[in-house]
């Protein structure tokens, strides 16, 4: 029993430290007035849900996902009061944990924006919309919600957008009972923003709006400016509003005001009330930032070791790092691909080309170049498609002591000053240029050897699989320009990449993708390489010599990689993970105890001190099992050997030999080639000892 609990708590931190691994850059946070969803709470949200749902699928290290994080952000706080009827939600698909939900829902590109009517089944993946701004959003959820409202994919709860059709003086039919006020709406069919008034105020139960569809009567009667306001009174007498403004916002306070609406009485609690007054936002800057910086830095000087250098700590800027490539390698292979549903034709085709470019000529350690040709050779074993769950299952199978995946590593010479730079397209440029260089340093002289083939390689890729779908677009158009025709020699390969390289750094200044502390510049910079610069313009030769120095196989730095150790090591590994998580929650613990006074200890440990206890206790427990059984094994080797010597002394019992040989040269031999090698050595042997020697 104890033992049934004890591998459920090692499996339970096992599990716990894979996730520790991951810090997640999110772009949202619980400030934003939308629902943060995540695979936890991703399909009990959204199936069989009441509200509509529109969502963002986004990855955080894509630079148009972190550009378009404020307009969403807006947005959610634009149509926030619409709760009734459809929530705004997010959900980060570069979290390991969420990519089996992208997947299912083929997102095949990052932003998308997904639109989800009321009780959506499993397998409708939604309809996409292709609108960026606040506006285009909000008009494409009415013209969205009125299709489906008139689909019968609607819902009760939801606000009724579909033209009212009575009499303006039997407007009070069919109107709720808590409804005080009647107000009829007379917009045009393409506009959308009566409609828009009609959702802002549809969480207010003491109103009731309807929406009448603009006809030339109603434009005889009140005149062609949309979109009329008129208010229904009990007696079914009308009173048209003067005047009236036309935007919604205008509109929507205009009304409120009339009818002493505020948002405190909406009755839903919001996900997201995070309005909280200025205080206390105040408050959290303070101790997010450098309230204690001894504190938090002495730590760090204590285990200095565990924390990620950085690559700003003095190194050369230029240095390339294995745990870079094999990061954006991981990625790539066991994210990016994965959450492919199926993969067949090109797709498939241009799998097998990378890992063939991977396998060939990106320097890897043995045990990751053993795991990334298995997994070549398996998608070379299915011909027509494979289905990206499938791949995921494979790539945990092949897994071995000797064939490793490594998890994600802290970033080095990809590090950004903050979690949402840097990070995956840096490694994959990296690993790209990696692969040009070492391509040609490895089989350039070689007749056979066609540049054209990385770089088709590189394409494929990137087409089918980087997420970026922007960043794949562009490099896609400029692959069309001249990739292939500009490409000849080996080298050519290697400088086209760059080229490219340089034409998207130069593209991307300025831009909010940008991290702050690594400016985008032409590379290599003067200071990198002095002599790749004739004044204001460049030496290729002399970039070429500098690009083959730094990401030649030699060149590598391998510093950060975490130790590939057989099973038994990683999981002391894992163990010593959970006690320095411990310790970091500790630590956060007592920051904020600093703030905020008595936080009761245990608040948000899912894990407790006892756990930890009995996961070292059993650690050291396995560890005394194998040491006796290791004794045991050897005591018993010495007892035999003992018996051994015992029968050479006396090698008969009664008349039988102890022996079975009889000729005494074969007997005298054998015992003494035994009894010499466990060091025993009879005076009677040690005389005619060079007899055998
Ligand atoms: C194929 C591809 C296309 C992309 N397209 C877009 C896009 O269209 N829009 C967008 O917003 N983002 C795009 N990105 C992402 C963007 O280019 C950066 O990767 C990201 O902004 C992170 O930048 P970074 O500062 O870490 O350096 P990165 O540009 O990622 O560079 C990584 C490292 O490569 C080295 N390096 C830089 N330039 C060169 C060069 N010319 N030759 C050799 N080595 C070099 C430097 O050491 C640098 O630190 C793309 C990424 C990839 C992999
Ligand atoms: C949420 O994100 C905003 C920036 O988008 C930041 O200013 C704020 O401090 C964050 N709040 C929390 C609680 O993390
Ligand atoms: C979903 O779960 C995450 C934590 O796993 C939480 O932060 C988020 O608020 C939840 N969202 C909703 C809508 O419940
Ligand atoms: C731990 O949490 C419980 C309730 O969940 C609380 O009663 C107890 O006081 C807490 N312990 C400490 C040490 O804060």
């Amino acid at each position: 029993m104890i033992g049934g609990r004890a591998v459920v708590v090692l499996l339970h931190s096992l599990q716990l430290c894979s996730c520790f691994l991951f810090s997640t850059a999110s772009l949202y946070n619980s400030t934003d007035e939308l629902s943060i969803l995540d695979h936890t709470n991703f399909t009990t949200s959204l199936l069989g849900s009441e509200n509509a749902w529109i969502i963002e699928f986004y990855n955080s290290w894509c630079g148009h996902c972190i550009q378009f994080a404020p307009t969403w952000k807006l947005f959610g706080k634009d149509i926030r009061d619409w709760q009734h009827t459809i929530k705004v939600g997010v959900i980060d698909c570069s979290v390991d944990e969420n990519n089996g939900i992208c997947r299912e829902y083929e997102v095949m590109g990052y932003p998308t924006m997904r639109l989800f009517a009321a009780r959506t089944k499993k397998g409708d993946v939604g309809k996409d919309t292709h609108s960026r701004t606040v506006e285009d959003l909000s008009k494409s959820v009415i013209n969205f919600l009125v299709e489906q409202q008139k689909a019968n994919n609607g819902s009760s709860s939801w606000i009724n957008l579909q033209p009212y059709q009575g009499q303006i003086a039997n407007a009070w039919e069919e109107v709720p009972q808590s409804a005080e006020h009647t107000v009829i709406i007379i917009d045009s069919g393409d506009s959308t923003v009566g409609r828009s008034v009609m959702m802002d105020l549809g969480g207010y139960s003491s109103v009731a709006i309807k929406y009448k569809e603009a006809s030339e009567g109603d434009a005889n009667r009140y005149g062609a400016v949309y979109p009329i306001v008129i208010y229904v009174d009990h007696s079914g007498k009308e009173e048209v509003v003067k005047n009236s403004p036309t935007t919604r916002k205008e509109l929507t306070e205009m009304l409120m005001k009339k009818f002493h609406l505020q948002r405190s009485m909406l009755p839903y609690k919001t996900p997201y009330t995070g309005m909280e007054d200025e205080s206390t936002k105040r408050e959290e800057v303070e101790g997010g930032g450098d309230g204690h910086p001894e504190e938090i830095n002495s730590d760090k000087l204590n285990y200095e070791d565990d924390l990620p250098d950085t690559a700003y700590t003095g190194e050369k800027k230029d240095q390339v790092y294995m745990v870079d490539i094999e990061n954006a390698v991981r990625y790539a292979v066991a994210h990016e691909v994965v959450q492919h549903k199926v993969i067949s034709g090109h797709s498939l085709k241009s799998l097998q080309d990378f890992l063939d470019i991977l396998v060939k000529y990106l320097p890897m350690r043995p045990a990751v170049h053993n795991f990334l040709t298995r997994l070549h050779e398996y998608t070379l074993s299915q011909p027509e498609s494979i289905q990206g769950e499938t791949l995921a299952e494979k790539i945990k199978s092949l897994q071995d002591t000797d064939s490793i995946l490594p998890d994600h590593q802290s970033w080095i010479g990809c590090q950004g000053s903050s979690p949402k730079y840097r990070g995956y397209p840096c490694g994959l440029w990296t690993t790209f240029h990696t692969i040009t260089v070492n391509a040609v340093l490895k089989d350039g002289l070689s007749a056979q050897f066609n540049p054209k083939k990385t770089l088709r390689a590189i394409h494929g890729f990137v087409r089918d699989f980087f997420g970026c779908r922007y960043c794949s677009e562009h490099f896609q158009e400029m692959y069309k320009v001249d990739a292939e025709s500009s490409v000849t020699v080996p080298d050519d390969g290697i400088l086209w990449l760059w080229r490219g390289h340089n034409k998207v750094n130069k593209r991307l200044k300025g831009d909010q993708s940008e991290d702050p502390q690594h400016p985008k510049q032409q590379f290599p910079t003067r200071s990198f390489c002095p002599s790749c610069w004739n004044g204001e313009t460049v030496n290729e030769k002399e970039v070429l010599t500098y690009l083959k120095a730094i990401y030649s196989k030699g060149a590598l730095s391998l510093k950060g990689t975490q130790a590939i150790l057989g099973p038994m090591k990683n999981r002391q590994a894992k163990v010593k993970g959970v006690l320095e998580k411990h310790r970091n929650e500790n630590l956060s613990l007592k920051k904020e105890r600093y703030n905020e006074s008595l936080q009761p200890l245990n608040a948000s440990w899912g894990f407790n001190a006892t756990d930890i206890s009995l996961c070292v206790f059993l650690y050291g427990l396995s560890t005394v099992i194998i040491l006796s059984v290791y004794c045991v094994v050897v005591i018993r080797r010495r007892m035999r050997r003992r018996k051994f010597i015992q029968m050479y002394k006396e090698p008969y019992v009664g008349d039988q030999p102890y022996l079975p040989f009889t000729d005494p040269f074969v007997k005298g031999r054998f015992s003494y080639y035994i009894l010499t090698r466990c060091g025993y050595h009879h005076p009677q042997h040690l005389a005619s000892r060079n007899l055998y020697e």
